[in-house]
C-alpha cells in the first residue's frame, strides 16, 4: 500500500534559522519559505536526492503545530509522509483494520496540492503518518 517516503516533516520554532542550518551547515538545496495560511504553517522544503525534508513553522495563532512546539521547544520530527496510489482505497483498507484517520476522515489538499490524510500516531508506533496520493 505505502510506496516511497515523500518527506519527513520537522517542526521548528524559527524557519529562517532552520533553513540556514540545512543550506549553510549541511549543504542542502533549500527552497524559499512559503506561508500556507489554510494549513497554519510556513513551509520550506529541503530537496534531497531520495526524499524531502519539510521544515514547518507555525503560521497564525491556531496553527496545528503550536502544541507540538510547546512540548518540543527546540523543534522535532513531526510526521512522516508516505506515498500511496489511491488514497481512498488506502483509507478504507486501514479503517477496516481499526486504524484511525484524523479529522473528518476525508482527504484534504496538502502542502503540495495533492490529496492527503493523517493517521493517528497511537496506531503507528507513536508517529504521526501523512498519506499523500501521487
Ligand atoms: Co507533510
Amino acid at each position: 500500500m505505502i510506496e516511497k517516503l515523500n518527506h519527513v516533516a520537522i517542526a521548528v520554532p524559527d524557519i529562517e534559522k532552520a533553513s540556514d542550518l540545512y543550506r549553510d551547515v549541511l549543504g542542502a538545496e533549500v527552497t524559499e519559505a512559503v506561508d500556507l495560511p489554510d494549513h497554519g504553517v510556513t513551509v520550506v522544503f529541503v530537496n534531497l536526492q531520495n526524499t524531502k525534508i519539510e521544515l514547518l513553522q507555525p503560521f497564525g495563532d491556531s496553527s496545528p503545530i503550536i502544541s507540538f512546539l510547546n512540548k518540543n521547544s527546540a523543534g522535532g520530527v513531526h510526521h512522516l509522509c508516505y506515498e500511496v496510489k489511491d488514497i481512498i482505497a488506502a483509507r478504507d483498507k486501514l479503517t477496516v483494520k481499526g486504524m484511525r484517520v484524523l479529522g473528518s476522515g476525508n482527504p484534504a489538499t496538502g502542502a503540495h496540492g495533492k490529496p492527503v490524510l493523517f493517521l493517528h500516531p497511537r496506531d503507528f508506533c507513536g508517529t504521526l503518518i501523512e498519506l499523500e496520493q501521487v
